[in-house]
């Protein structure tokens, strides 16, 4: 085993996907696979298949395509490993088998408490119950597959001596990794350290595994604490993109990756991770999840890399190295500048992409150039990040059951604000409705409500301009939950919760990018509403 090697095992798409509001459809999901295939993660935990159909469906399509390599593509090529989560029953575990077998290199992570506050109020186990049952489901998995990952869930709060025991349990039953969740973020890095240090003196046969942190952010350690971990011998590192996930999210990808690439020098550990593409992959998960990154969120927020003192800039066009520790292209921060205007033809908006790592199809790279040739009318500079924008908008989103047609506002101080829209519906046919609203996007929702006539709460509503300057891109992000009590089982908590939706828009009006955001959002919905009725007809 290569100790200086640390193995980064993404779960964007399972813990991450468990935090309110960042449901994404199996298209998307799948998209995201592949980023974080293009990433270099080692493993990706593609969902919990026990979940529902839709999400067994999920995690199956990304071991079978993102899993394997993609078809005339070297047969040797490196592949992550696929992993499916299972609570330790029979019957999860089957399910999460059914799900990930399909892959090169797949995974069983089945998981159990063994905090005292665990065991007591939530499983009603005792500690020889829970020891019993990680041994025999443990087996379970590895009688399926090569490769099983065990997690003491809320290890963090766990007696020590206990966890040893049901540690050295998991192995003897075929445990591969060791996962050592710090469920409710509650320790603190010293800590955290001394526990991934005492498992790995204190537990017979420990050193055929390999052992794993997966932290939570609540006390905003969940960076410090995997760190710690991993300086005390662990060697695998569970993150999420943008650090989304349950309550204040889990460890963030870019943040601990960086840190053991800047400082090198401290860790002398590297990752098999391709930092260039960070950017990227924030920026989609963002868009499906609808979950904004704070701008001052370490690596990947928008002021990240953004001098604004007179004193910084000073030093900035003296020596870079002054006030910045990591070059911005190095985790594929682009500098914005002007790169294609009205007389750029399709090849050279292709070239571009290309250049910024978009391999997009004939038919999307038409439907991008479309787009392009619109914002060329009316914006005279097209940057980078214009273009990226562009591309999310157009090719990254749902399948579209009702589009936008045409929309008129009229608002201001006098008068009530009023939107008319016009829609394409699934029928093929337009739909005209108007509303009034306490302003311009109020109304304009109401208009779309009238026509979709599947209402939803509106919880979060965000715009920013994509680049400076009057003429900006505009991008809205918003987040909804139907009002029809559709709702999805949470492997954790075993509750169902209320899903809700996340959807984007981009355009130099930002009523338009605000009426596109609410669309996709409620597109999204509707796909997987309509997943579900399908579902219950065929019963
Ligand atoms: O936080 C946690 O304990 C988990 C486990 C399922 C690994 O997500
Ligand atoms: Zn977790």
């Amino acid at each position: 085993m290569d100790q200086s090697y640390v193995r980064i095992f993404d779960t964007t798409l399972r813990d991450g996907e468990q935090s309110p509001g960042a449901s994404m459809t199996s298209a998307e999901k799948l998209e995201v696979a592949r980023a974080l295939a293009r990433l270099g993660v080692d493993v990706i935990e593609a969902g919990f298949p026990a979940a529902s159909p839709d999400d067994l469906e999920a995690v199956r399509r990304v071991a079978v395509e993102v899993g394997n390599p993609p078809a005339g593509a070297d047969p040797e090529a490196r592949v992550p490993i696929i992993c499916g989560l299972a609570r330790a029953t029979k019957n999860d575990i089957d399910k999460a088998w059914e799900a990930v077998r399909h892959a090169r290199h797949p995974r069983i992570h089945t998981f159990l408490a063994t905090s005292d506050i665990h065991m007591q109020y939530k499983l009603r186990m005792s500690r020889d119950q829970v020891m019993e049952t990680v041994g025999d489901m443990v087996a379970y998995a590895r009688s399926l597959c090569p490769d099983v990952e065990f997690s003491p869930e809320d290890a963090g709060r766990s007696n020590p001596e206990f966890l040893y025991q049901v540690l050295a349990i998991a192995i003897q039953a075929g445990a591969t990794t060791l996962n050592i969740p710090d469920t409710v973020g509650y320790t603190v890095p010293e800590e955290f350290g001394a526990l991934i240090a005492g498992i790995i003196k204190n537990t017979p046969g420990v050193q055929n595994c390999i052992v794993s942190t997966h932290c939570h952010n609540d006390l905003g350690l969940a960076t410090a604490n995997t760190l710690a971990g991993i300086r005390a011998g662990a060697r695998q590192a569970e993150v999420t993109i943008n650090g989304i996930g349950e309550r204040a999210g889990n460890t963030s990808l870019e943040e601990v990756v960086m840190s053991l690439k800047t400082r090198h020098p401290i860790y002398n550990l590297n990752t098999g991770v391709d930092t260039t593409q960070i950017a990227r992959a924030s920026k989609m998960v963002s868009n499906y999840t609808g979950i904004i990154v704070q701008p001052n969120k370490a690596i990947v927020g928008a002021n990240a890399f953004a001098h604004e003192a007179g004193i910084h800039q000073d030093g900035m066009l003296k020596n870079q190295q002054t006030y910045e520790i990591m070059h911005p292209e190095t985790v594929g921060v682009t500098q914005s500048r002007l790169v294609l205007g009205k007389h750029s033809g399709r090849h050279a908006l292709k070239v571009r992409l290309n250049q910024l790592g978009y391999n997009l199809s004939d038919e999307d790279l038409m439907k991008a150039f479309r787009r392009f040739k619109d914002l060329a009318d009316k914006k005279k500079m097209i940057t980078d990040a214009d273009l990226e924008a562009l591309v999310s908008d157009e090719v990254y989103q749902p399948q579209e059951i009702f589009s936008l047609d045409g929309l008129q506002v009229a608002c201001g101080t006098m008068g009530l604000p009023t939107a008319t829209v016009r829609m394409r519906g699934p029928d093929g046919q337009l739909h005209i409705q108007a509303a009034v609203g306490t302003g311009p996007v109020d109304a304009t929702y109401k208009a779309i409500d009238a026509v979709v006539q599947s209402p939803a709460v509106l919880l979060e509503f965000a715009v920013h301009a994509i680049t400076e300057g009057i003429d900006a891109l505009g991008e809205v992000t918003v987040r909804i939950q139907s009002c029809d009590g559709d709702s999805k089982l949470d492997a954790q908590h075993e509750v169902s919760v209320a899903r809700t939706f996340g959807g984007h828009g981009a355009d130099t009006d930002i009523i338009v990018a605000s009426a596109k955001a609410y669309l996709s959002a409620l597109n999204k919905y509707l796909v997987a509403k309509g997943a579900e009725s399908e579902k219950v007809t065929e019963q």
